[in-house]
């Protein structure tokens, strides 16, 4: 199957919030929109295949989600990232960002602080404050090439508060674009673990990383730190 990168598409008539909703978000038209990650190439013709099929048989009531589901899940991570998991540890969602906001409700609360690392992903911090829970930034260190690395002394000291419960981990990194290494994981691992910190891991750029660069799923990292972490992938 021949996949085109190279098409320009007319999503005028695509309803691309992206595109149509520059001039309401931003004041102007006029602008280059790099705000979203949403795609200009046509979705795989494999998933558009499937999606026709099921549109023919002209009946959209409610679903059940089959085991085959669950295990094309299991095996992805499997084959993807040499990672194992029970499909009983599955949980379906809407999407990682509704998910964050109830995780964030279900595992914290008012009273207590979630750390982040900064600059994020926008969303994390407005789950956070919008869910009245007290917001804890660790700034990631850039160097003079524009490369990203994280200031464990100060993630540590962070990590130390009695009242930060949460760890809300960006990995791969959305917006620096560091695909963190498992050492790197492994450290953050061990501060949580030592302090207490339950981590929610958002793996959801996993997939799409530079060849050579290996992408190390934070749970699979070792039983303990498996034990305190909640992934969320797309
Ligand atoms: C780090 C990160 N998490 C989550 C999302 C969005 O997830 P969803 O659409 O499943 O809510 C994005 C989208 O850009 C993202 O960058």
């Amino acid at each position: 199957m021949k996949y085109c990168f190279d098409e320009k598409i007319d999503r005028s008539k695509n309803h691309s919030a992206k595109w149509a909703e520059l001039g309401k978000k931003f004041g102007t038209d006029d602008l280059f929109p790099m705000w979203i990650a949403d795609m200009d190439i046509k979705t795989a013709p494999e998933i558009v295949q499937a999606m026709k099929e099921k549109v023919e048989q002209e009946i959209f009531g409610y679903v059940y989600r089959p085991d085959s589901y669950y295990k094309s899940a299991v095996d992805w991570l499997e084959r993807r990232f040499g990672y194992k998991i029970s499909e009983k540890t599955l949980i379906h969602s809407p999407g990682v960002v509704p998910s964050l906001s109830i995780l964030v409700k279900l595992m914290t609360n008012e009273n207590e602080k979630i750390l982040i690392q900064t600059p994020v992903y926008y969303p994390f911090a407005e789950t956070i404050k919008d869910n009245k829970r007290t917001l804890v930034t660790n700034e990631l260190v850039r160097d003079e090439n524009g490369y990203y690395t994280m200031d464990f002394a100060d993630l540590e000291e962070k990590l130390s508060d009695e009242k930060v419960t949460l760890f809300i981990l960006c990995s791969p990194h959305n917006p620096v674009g560091r695909v963190w290494k498992k050492e790197e994981l492994a450290k953050v691992g061990e501060l949580c673990l030592k302090y207490n910190v339950r981590i929610i891991a958002d793996e959801i750029w996993r997939d799409i990383i530079m060849p050579g660069v290996t992408h190390t799923p934070l749970a699979s990292i070792s039983k303990e730190i498996e034990d305190i972490t909640i992934t969320c992938f797309s």
